[in-house]
């Protein structure tokens, strides 16, 4: 067993004086939580473990509490007494908040240390002293399924394995049939490692309970502020905290990417202390405790295997997974999906039958299976899709273009049901490849292709097209711990004309500010300028989900435009009223209603709303407000084709992302400027998984991807000038045919790169290759092929 290391070792801590002048702790100014200062304000940090899996001995805290300035050291034994060391997590799993008995990851909380200050509670964090009785440890999920795997969540009396769930989707037997009949059947192990969000701001909070009112209120990094409320008052309204007595407010975030709706150990502590000390508390991660301990996603290990005709027709796809999702399921998925949206994993193809089934299971590593940039395990079915179809063109030596052409789901037949149950809502696939392939220039990049190969140079040209789903979700099947998944937008228009829009969801950076109010402005023909747009706060934000999964504009985007359209049904009684008609003879023209051939008869939107509050019609309630919750019918089916063309190096194995066009289609458009800038940074976090990231680990569990110094970020080095276009099909279901977009690129370019890579060394037989393709594993490769310079 290799040597742990020390809880300040695996928090990245080195001694207190030399951390003062660490710029990781150096402040900017603006609204994030680690800019909030409240009086008589606290500080919490945390002690972790340095075992993946140990019995906890003892802790002693004597040593951290004569250090003066440390008020408290809490444990798992201090909430026990409150009945808050468990907590549920989002997928009605439960996790730890602090251990009694045992930690089942490295990095863990373990206790934590309140102090007058942060370097003194990080002082205080070195001198409790916790001695561990290591156990065995499982980092394998295939091993963790063995019958002679240790039983890892003994807390559960009733368990008798590391299985958590399995889920499937489709009809296996004719999958199966259609298997036993095919020309042509190819298969593929492929795995997604475990990555990180890597956000910029990590996450953090500052809890602050006040005794006199007896309110809570939490400035936290969260994406899901009402949804985080609901679950406070739920597990702590034993310990008389009251829904109505929580206040979650979410100031601006840096980055969230998923990693940011469920709840970690650490908000909850900081809360628990807050409302036992009745001060202020502050708990802001610091990069490696964010890297180690939370926001993970991916790590599903995939067998694919698709059938075909001789001709390249595809009939059938059939797929096995096992998803390691750490020591508790604290996914964010809806509830009804455990394996997320995988089953969209028939992709952009006319696929008859298809069967999916997912295996959720228990390792001794961080509670993972967060939706980073993704509609919950889109991009693990996306990757698989395009990876196998690439499989299936190399087997029958057919173009992966001509082949994807081939099998696309043809325009005419959207609305289309797929064979694993999703009704794609538009598309025009073929449209979109052919656009990927005039601007990269398809052909000439093949003849290029074939030169530099006789001239022993590798090159290769990936496609990826991809199909999207997002805007989560219908109540039908959509909710989250039982709340249904709508979303909200709360429109009061004021005496003077102006604007202000609220919403129940919460931008991490998206420029919801910009686009919401373009959304009311369109509607209603209020200057954009004048609408005033508010999230993150749930004491005047209506309920919603929140913003994750590209779901802002399928769900709080729309519920803006109805509650625009409810308070324009409104506005024209009033101009009926102002101008002496009735509503019927009114035309509505952006921003005023006119008499029907008096086109000089008209009253503005601003007149308007001043008569709403002065002059309204008697027996109509005065004001001009409206609220919508929006329960999409259907979800959204946003696609793309992407192309990469890349240049491997014979003599390091490095990879170069020489071109890379994006063409897509997320519908109507609300802005165009927002809608790039989503790509470019999508682009930019598909290629970092695809050619550099990844969270791995030793047998013993040691995280060996842990800092930024292994963890590796894309820069302006590794991304290339990226190439966008669009093609534009309308949602036919969506208030202003918009669909999703946020997450599309992040979603479709790893594939792409992949199959670049494996298409420059496809003539010496390589067939697949696992992300992130590291130029020590394209080495390896060309060495084994002979390649190598
Ligand atoms: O939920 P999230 O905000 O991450 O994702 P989104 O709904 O895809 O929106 C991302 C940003 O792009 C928002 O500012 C949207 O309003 C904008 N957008 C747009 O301008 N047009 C679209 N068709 C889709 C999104």
């Amino acid at each position: 067993m290799s040597t742990p290391r020390t809880s300040a070792e695996v928090c990245g801590m080195g001694h207190s004086m030399k951390r003062k002048e660490d710029p990781r702790f150096i402040r900017g100014k603006g609204n994030y939580v680690d800019d909030i200062q409240l009086p008589g304000m606290l500080h919490m940090d945390i002690v972790r473990s340095p075992y993946a899996h140990a019995k906890i001995r003892s802790i002693n805290a004597e040593r951290a509490l004569k250090i003066p300035g440390v008020l408290a050291v809490i444990t798992g034994e201090t909430l026990a007494k409150y009945n808050l060391h468990w907590m549920p997590t989002l997928m009605s799993d439960t996790q730890m908040v602090l251990p009694t008995e045992k930690v089942m990851y490295q990095a863990q909380e373990v206790a934590a240390v309140i102090a007058t200050d942060r370097y003194v509670a990080a002082d205080g964090v070195e001198a409790v002293e916790v001695e561990y009785d290591p156990l065995p440890v499982v980092v394998d999920p295939f091993k963790a399924l063995d019958p002679s795997a240790p039983i890892l969540r003994t807390d559960k009396k009733d368990k008798k394995d590391n299985r958590i769930f399995h889920w499937q989707a489709g009809d296996r037997a004719a999958t199966d049939k259609a298997f036993a009949e095919a020309d042509v059947v190819v298969a593929q192990d492929m795995y997604l490692p475990r990555i990180h969000v890597a956000s910029i701001e990590t996450c953090g909070c500052v809890a602050d309970f006040d005794r006199v009112n007896g309110k809570l209120t939490v400035y936290m990094t969260t994406q899901a502020p009402h949804a985080v409320r609901t679950v406070f008052a739920l597990v702590a309204g034993h310990v008389g905290l009251s829904e109505e007595k929580i206040r979650i407010v979410s100031p601006d975030i840096g980055g969230g990417f998923g990693g940011k709706v469920p709840v970690y150990p650490g908000y909850v502590i900081a809360v628990a202390a807050s409302v036992v000390i009745g001060k202020p508390v502050k708990w802001v991660e610091d990069r490696m405790e964010n890297l180690q301990a939370d926001s993970f996603a991916r790590d599903y290990h995939i067998h694919a295997e698709l059938a075909a005709t001789k001709d390249g027709t595809m009939k059938a796809l059939r797929i096995k997974t096992l998803a390691d999702h750490g020591y508790a399921d604290a996914a964010a998925n809806p509830s009804k999906f455990p394996a997320g949206l995988f089953s969209i994993c028939t992709g952009s193809y006319d696929l008859k039958n298809a069967f999916a089934e997912v295996d959720g299971v228990y390792t001794n590593k961080a509670p993972g299976g967060i939706a980073y940039r993704c509609s919950f395990r889109v991009t693990e079915a996306v990757h698989c899709i395009e990876r196998i179809t690439d499989v299936l063109a190399q087997e029958l030596k057919m173009d992966p273009a001509e082949l994807r052409m081939k099998n696309f789901i043809p325009p005419e037949k959207f609305p289309y049901k797929s064979a694993l149950g999703w009704e794609y809502d538009s598309g025009n696939y073929p449209a979109a490849l052919r656009k990927a392939m005039d601007i990269v220039g398809y052909e000439a990049l093949r003849k290029e292709q074939a030169e530099k190969r006789a001239r022993g140079e590798l090159m290769g040209i990936g496609i990826s097209s991809f199909t999207e789903i997002v805007g989560a979700g219908p109540s039908k099947q959509f909710d989250i711990l039982g709340l249904k998944m709508f979303d909200s937008c709360e429109i009061r228009v004021h005496p003077t004309g102006k604007a202000m829009a609220r919403f129940g969801t919460k931008s991490q950076g998206q420029g919801h500010e910009t686009t919401y109010a373009q959304i009311v402005a369109e509607e209603l023909g209020i200057p954009a300028a004048h609408v005033q747009v508010e999230e993150g706060d749930t004491d005047t934000a209506p309920y919603g989900l929140g913003t994750y999964a590209s779901r802002s504009t399928p769900t709080a985007g729309a519920a803006g435009a109805m509650a625009a359209r409810k308070i324009r049904e409104k506005a024209k009684k009033i101009a009926a009223h102002l101008l002496e008609c009735l509503p019927d003879d009114l035309v509505w023209e952006p921003g005023k209603f006119t008499v029907k051939g008096a086109p000089s008869r008209s009253k503005t939107i601003q007149e308007i709303a001043l008569a709403a509050y002065t002059n309204h019609p008697q027996g109509m309630e005065a004001g001009l407000e409206a609220v919508s919750y929006y329960d999409p019918p259907n979800l959204t089916f946003p696609f793309g084709s992407y192309i990469a063309v890349v240049d491997i190096d014979r003599g390091t194995g490095a990879v170069k992302v020489r071109r890379f066009v994006a063409v897509d289609d997320c519908g109507n458009i609300i802005n165009p400027m927002i809608v790039d800038g989503q790509i470019h940074g999508g682009l930019a976090m598909g290629l970092a998984p695809a050619l550099l990231e990844e969270i791995s680990y030793d047998e013993d569990g040691n995280i060996t991807g842990g800092s930024f110094m292994d963890y590796l970020l894309p820069t302006a080095m590794e991304t290339p000038s990226w190439e966008t276009a669009k093609t534009v099909t309308p949602s036919p279901h969506h208030p202003f045919g918009a669909k999703g977009v946020g997450e599309s690129a992040t979603v479709g370019a790893p594939p792409a790169i992949a199959n670049a890579v494996v298409d420059a060394l496809s003539h010496v037989g390589v067939r697949h290759v696992d992300i992130p393709v590291t130029p020590e594993k394209v080495w390896r490769l060309l060495k084994e092929k002979g390649l190598s310079e």
